[in-house]
């Protein structure tokens, strides 16, 4: 599963890539407001930390398709190849999408409420579609069922299109998300250092440390030992 940094603070982006197998960033308008600085700069810092090669998703503004494959080109010549164009998952957006793909270009068909949404942007030619799980649920629906869905209508029609999940609270629902094969999942930096926060887990490690202590007093480390 590709793993993503759902957020555009630069610093906050730095640690995580140090830390994790980090596959790249999304943004989306809310996302880029948040650093109170011009969006388009944003994204270029962005690049810049994350090299040419990792994947931007970034989204288009405009409602109609004309304006959203023109945001869609001058995303592409701004941030390079790796860049996936986010195009919300409408009417004027399916149309954006199925243009876009054609030229190969990229495409993420976002908002992503239904099943509807998502099958029409995947055969609109979406290479991801992004439904937003924590957003489902706030409106009385499962959204891990709900992706869960998502990804057996993607299987069963055979698009080749991936599920970017999006808008987890919590790791428990990115994990039951990978266990069903999702392509990629997006989650803020609170829900990444969530998933290996655990006090069992930094017990074990102490008790490692403890036991190192007492059979080399004077030595931190195996590289001091070997000397
Ligand atoms: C990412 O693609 C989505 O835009 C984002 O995860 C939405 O998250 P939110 O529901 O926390 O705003």
């Amino acid at each position: 599963m590709e793993l993503y940094i759902d957020d555009a603070n630069i610093s906050e982006i730095r640690r995580l890539i140090d830390l994790y197998p980090i596959d790249g960033v999304t943004t989306n308008p809310s996302i880029l407001s948040k650093t109170g600085k011009n969006p388009v700069e944003v994204l270029k810092d962005i690049r810049k930390v994350l090299g040419r090669d990792a994947r931007i998703f970034a989204q288009t503004i405009p409602t109609d398709a004309e304006g959203m494959i023109r945001d869609g080109h001058a995303l592409i010549k701004l941030l390079g190849k790796h860049t996936v164009v986010k195009i919300p998952s409408v009417p004027e957006g399916f149309k954006a999408i199925r243009e876009l793909s054609q030229e190969g270009i990229s495409t993420c068909g976002t908002v992503v409420y239904t099943p509807m949404q998502a099958y029409l942007a995947a055969k609109s030619g979406a290479d991801y579609v992004a439904p937003y799980i924590n957003r489902i649920d706030n409106m009385g629906f499962d959204g891990v069922e709900t992706v869960k869905k998502i990804q057996r209508i993607l299987d069963l029609h055979h698009f080749e299109t991936g599920i970017l999940a999006a808008s987890f609270k919590n790791s428990q629902q990115v994990l039951d998300l990978c266990a069903c094969g999702i392509k990629a999942a997006t989650c803020s930096p609170s829900v990444i250092d969530g998933f290996v926060k655990n006090a069992a887990i930094d017990i074990a490690v102490q008790d490692f440390l403890s036991a190192f202590a007492k059979s080399a007093p004077d030595s931190t480390s195996m590289a001091d030992l070997i000397g």
